[in-house]
């Protein structure tokens, strides 16, 4: 067994797996839940000056695999009818969003309710607003502050970050991605979502490699632990945005579509991985690829000549003779590819769309730096 401990911003988690902002995280009885789930920690829903209130139904659709649409936008709740428990033995943390004198009133108010550190949700606002929000916030709490930052301020997400580095002690990376459009064409063109445009915010699988690539471009910039957000269904993806920079990893897409015991199948899972890996804690995987390619060296990663075909998977499909736009394969039905290893290029697309996983490069395990 692994010690998947971690701390951050002075509070202890027992696993990095905590229970992100959402549905799964909305009132006492959620939150009791998730910790019985076995999160590692829990982010309350976000709490807000005006509590949403869906106009129509519906405000949360499936999208692709383990992806989710949403319009919803904060908890229903009033700040008076949220209290945070003191008796789950992990962290709770609020979350608010709101302008400056909002959260003036806000942030003080959840603390005396309980909460242990305060989680700012940029997303709600535009982007000067949450910086003047973030600087009232600092000066009306003692408790951390951690900055949930959102892709909707623009690409340039690590100079947003180090602009209010000062005023926070971690950050989160990041919120939904959005807002997106996705319509029902069957419906003669209908919105699936109950926004007046139809719009949303994308959240689960289909947005875990940009939620890892600003979790990599935010610790790459700061100074303070990067917390992750998005799109961590398995193991796999909780050990990439360790590996990346983050220090714990929030969930909120896998507990809405699995239930709150997804927490500790997750953590089970990020255990049996650190263990068949031969690590002894998640702190051994912390920051492998951000200490080794924060500058972004050069890279050449070797492979074959040409890919390798294994002819007893090969099943004649031909479909590695059309993609290769390079001439480098002849595919004829029911037969072998011929490779023809003087015109290949090398770019992977045969082995990639080969359905019987007959083709294969190297692995990408030798990697050469070139100065
Ligand atoms: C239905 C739904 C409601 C959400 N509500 C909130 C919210 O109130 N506050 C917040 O900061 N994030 C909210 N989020 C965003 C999640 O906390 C999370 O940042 C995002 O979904 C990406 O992580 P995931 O892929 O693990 O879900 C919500 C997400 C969903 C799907
Ligand atoms: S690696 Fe690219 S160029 Fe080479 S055979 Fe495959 S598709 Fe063609
Ligand atoms: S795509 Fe794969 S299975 Fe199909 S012909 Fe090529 S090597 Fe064989």
């Amino acid at each position: 067994m692994a010690n998947l401990a971690v701390e951050l911003t002075g509070l202890r988690f027992p696993n990095p797996i905590l229970a992100g902002a959402g549905p799964s995280t909305e009132g006492a009885a959620a939150l009791a839940a998730a910790a019985r789930g076995g999160a590692g920690g829990l982010v309350a829903r976000t709490v807000l000056a005006h509590p949403f209130l869906p106009a129509a139904e519906p405000s949360v659709v499936p999208y692709g695999r383990d992806g989710l649409l949403t319009n919803q936008r904060g908890s229903s709740l009033t700040a008076a009818d949220w209290t945070y428990p003191q008796d789950l033995s992990i962290p709770v943390i609020a979350s608010l969003a709101g302008t400056a004198a909002e959260v003036l009133e806000l942030g003080p108010r959840l603390v005396a309710s309980g909460a242990q550190a305060l989680e700012f949700a940029t997303a709600f606002l535009g982007w000067p607003e949450s910086v003047e929000a973030l600087q009232a916030l600092r000066k009306a709490v003692n408790v951390p502050i951690w900055a949930k930052l959102s892709l909707r301020h623009g690409e340039d997400i690590a100079d947003r970050a180090a602009q209010i580095e000062p005023f926070v002690d971690a950050f989160v990376c990041m919120s939904g991605f959005g807002p997106v459009l996705d319509i029902d064409v069957d419906a003669g063109g209908a919105p699936r979502l109950s926004d007046p445009y139809g719009y949303g915010w994308l959240s689960g699988a289909p947005i875990h490699p940009i939620a890892v690539r600003t979790v990599f471009e935010v610790a790459r910039r700061v100074n303070k632990p990067v917390i992750a957000s998005g799109g961590a269904m398995t193991a796999r993806d909780v050990v990439e945005f360790l590996q990346v920079g983050a220090v714990a990893v929030q969930v909120t897409t896998l507990p809405m579509l699995k239930g709150p015991q997804a927490y500790e199948a997750l953590t089970n899972d990020l255990n049996g991985w650190l263990d068949q890996h031969g690590y002894d804690s998640v702190a051994d995987i912390t920051n492998l690829y951000l200490n080794k390619w924060r500058h972004g060296q050069r890279v050449v990663l070797i492979t074959e000549e040409a890919p390798k075909l294994d002819k007893a998977l090969c099943t004649g499909c031909t479909i590695c003779g059309l993609v290769c736009y390079w001439d480098a394969i002849t595919a004829k039905p029911k037969a072998l590819p011929i490779i023809n290893a003087d015109n290949c290029f090398e770019c992977g697309l045969c082995v990639s769309a080969c359905p019987e996983g007959a083709l294969s490069f190297r692995p990408r395990t030798e990697v050469t730096l070139l100065p």
